[in-house]
């Protein structure tokens, strides 16, 4: 079984089935068309957003960047801030209260130059442990995700999250998403990664990432196959690969979503 058939298996998209008289499809790795995608496209460039700032194109849900002048003077620090002093910031971040309840912060992990960044929401259980970004079940499907578009952990990929320290759970041991207050507080830290790294590309993955990144609250499959604006850089929103897990038939729809990432990564007439 090569590469490309067993990500697919584990994608639950094989077989690739191939109706008499129609062309085959094409190898996993290598397509980049997004099958069902041909009404959507990519909107008109909008203007380079502010770089502190969550876009634009909607009505803003999450509260704006703290706006007291010491949060502004914070958030223009952490602007400025190289990678050694950003971790050194974020490992002794207890701006919020969710590091109190946390082993350690979650800095993020790859390549700091990387084209490609994919954002999840905040460290689980396993990452609070580890330290590192979607290293439990989820992230084995993410890194599955991530090879069915020949990209690895760690090459030409960064991986981050929207919040650093791992909310709470629960009673049922769910984990709970980070609140607006603890997203506003935590987000300059992204912002700041986003600015060293320069991606070419950025995947939501889920709507806590979509919405605190794009600064508008709206459903994640209105905002599935459109190219957003994050500073100008593309951003494409799929599905979360936990939620991936809990509902794997939504898996062949996060494949779209990946094949329409890699298109807008290599617009046409870009090499
Ligand atoms: N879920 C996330 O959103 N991020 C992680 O790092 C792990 C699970």
């Amino acid at each position: 079984m090569d590469r490309n058939e067993a990500v697919l298996r584990e994608l639950k998209l094989y077989p690739l089935w191939q109706r008499r008289g129609e062309p085959a499809p094409v190898a996993a790795a290598q397509t980049v068309q997004a099958p069902g995608y041909a009404a959507l496209t990519r909107p008109a460039q909008l203007p380079a957003q502010p770089v502190s700032g969550i876009t634009v194109d909607g009505p803003v849900a999450l509260p704006a960047a703290p706006a007291t002048a010491d949060d502004k003077s914070r958030e223009q620090r952490i602007g400025e801030l190289g990678w050694p002093q950003l971790k050194a910031m974020v490992r002794d971040c207890a701006a919020c209260k969710l590091r109190a309840g946390c082993a350690q912060t979650v800095f993020g992990v790859g390549d700091e130059q990387a084209e490609w960044l994919f954002v999840g929401e905040g460290p689980g259980a396993d990452e609070d442990a580890q330290g590192e970004p979607f290293v439990g079940q989820a992230g084995k499907l993410l890194d599955n995700m991530l090879l069915a578009i020949k990209l690895r952990r760690g090459q030409n990929v960064y991986i981050a999250n929207i919040v650093k320290c791992r909310p709470p759970v629960d009673v049922s041991d769910k984990q709970l998403p980070p609140k607006p207050d603890e997203i506003a507080t935590c987000l300059p830290y992204l912002q700041r990664q986003i600015g060293l790294i320069k991606p070419k590309i950025i995947v939501a993955l889920g709507k806590t990432a979509a919405t605190a990144l794009l600064g508008k609250d709206a459903a994640l499959g209105s905002l599935r196959g459109t190219v957003h604006d994050y500073c100008g850089i593309p951003l494409i929103v799929t599905y979360h690969p936990a939620y991936l897990l809990r509902s794997p038939p939504e898996k062949a729809k996060a494949w779209q979503d990946l094949c329409f990432a890699v298109q807008a990564h290599q617009p046409q007439g870009r090499a």
